[in-house]
């Protein structure tokens, strides 16, 4: 079931994302070689809760942190650790789910830490470039595939492969609702947009080949062939010709300057 927001609705999802979006903006100050992950979780959670938001993937089906943090090759659900230690070169995805107001947001950006490599730099700027053709596609009307594809067209053109196993999804009063949204699939496919769906629309773009493994954690997705992969995500609400974007990398770029792709 798609449960189509009302205006009053979207603002709430509005408030959620801004709040998600500052907390990244002080992830991004903290990020930087000799950081552990359990450090970003910690920062991200204290400033979450200091202005009274829930940090909503914390518990979430057992899930042990309020963010992911995917370290080069892992593609997705990295569980933050004192023992991940970031390291100059090395890229981290951070993920993470804000609860304000009955509401939640859900973003993620992917960053460089120190110096990295302009071949790393390329699959960053181009999964970005994947996110933003997405959200193009997110206005009434459109169907559904017409995002995937664009997404999915995008990263092949460039080389690389899309991650099947996890796809963006309906956010709202529920993390995830439907439906859900593909990062491959074809235009024209699957259901119609309509005004006041709002989507958490999240390509996660790979170096190397799309297969990924399950690490023992029961969380860590990782490529198989350790290539890596990027992941950046935005909560959108569909419009007509043009989606409204409740997330906010504003911060982010705010503390990267001209390191922000
Ligand atoms: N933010 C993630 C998403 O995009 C949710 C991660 S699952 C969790 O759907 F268990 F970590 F919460
Ligand atoms: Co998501």
């Amino acid at each position: 079931m798609v449960f189509l927001k009302t205006d009053e609705e979207v603002e709430l999802m509005r408030q959620s994302n801004q709040l998600l979006g500052m907390a990244y903006g002080e992830v991004a100050k903290a990020i930087a070689p000799g950081v552990t992950t359990a450090q970003l979780d910690k920062i991200a959670h204290d400033f979450i809760c200091d202005h009274g938001g829930i940090p909503s993937c914390l518990g979430y089906e057992g899930y042990p942190a309020t963010l992911c943090t995917s370290v080069n090759e892992q593609v997705v659900h990295g569980i933050p650790s004192k023992d991940v230690v970031l390291k100059d070169g090395d890229i981290v995805s951070v993920d993470g789910c804000v609860q304000l107001h009955g509401f939640h947001a859900d973003s993620a950006y992917t960053f460089p830490v120190g110096e990295v490599k302009p071949e790393v730099l390329q699959l960053m700027k181009i999964t970005k470039q994947c996110l933003y053709l997405g959200i193009e596609q997110a206005i009434t009307g459109r169907r559904l595939g017409d995002i995937s594809f664009a997404i999915q067209n995008h990263a092949e053109k460039a080389g690389y492969s899309v991650c099947r196993e996890f796809v963006g999804h309906g956010i709202g009063r529920d993390m995830h609702e439907d439906p859900e949204v593909c990062n491959y699939g074809r235009r024209g496919n699957g259901i119609v947009l309509k005004s006041g769906m709002t989507l958490a629309i999240e390509p996660m773009i790979m170096m190397g080949r799309r297969n990924v493994i399950m690490e023992d954690d029961g969380w860590t997705a990782r490529a198989a062939d350790r290539k890596p992969a990027a992941h950046y995500e935005l909560s959108v609400c569909v419009r007509d010709g043009k989606a409204d974007i409740l997330s906010t990398f504003d911060y982010i770029q705010a503390v990267l300057g001209d390191r922000f792709i």
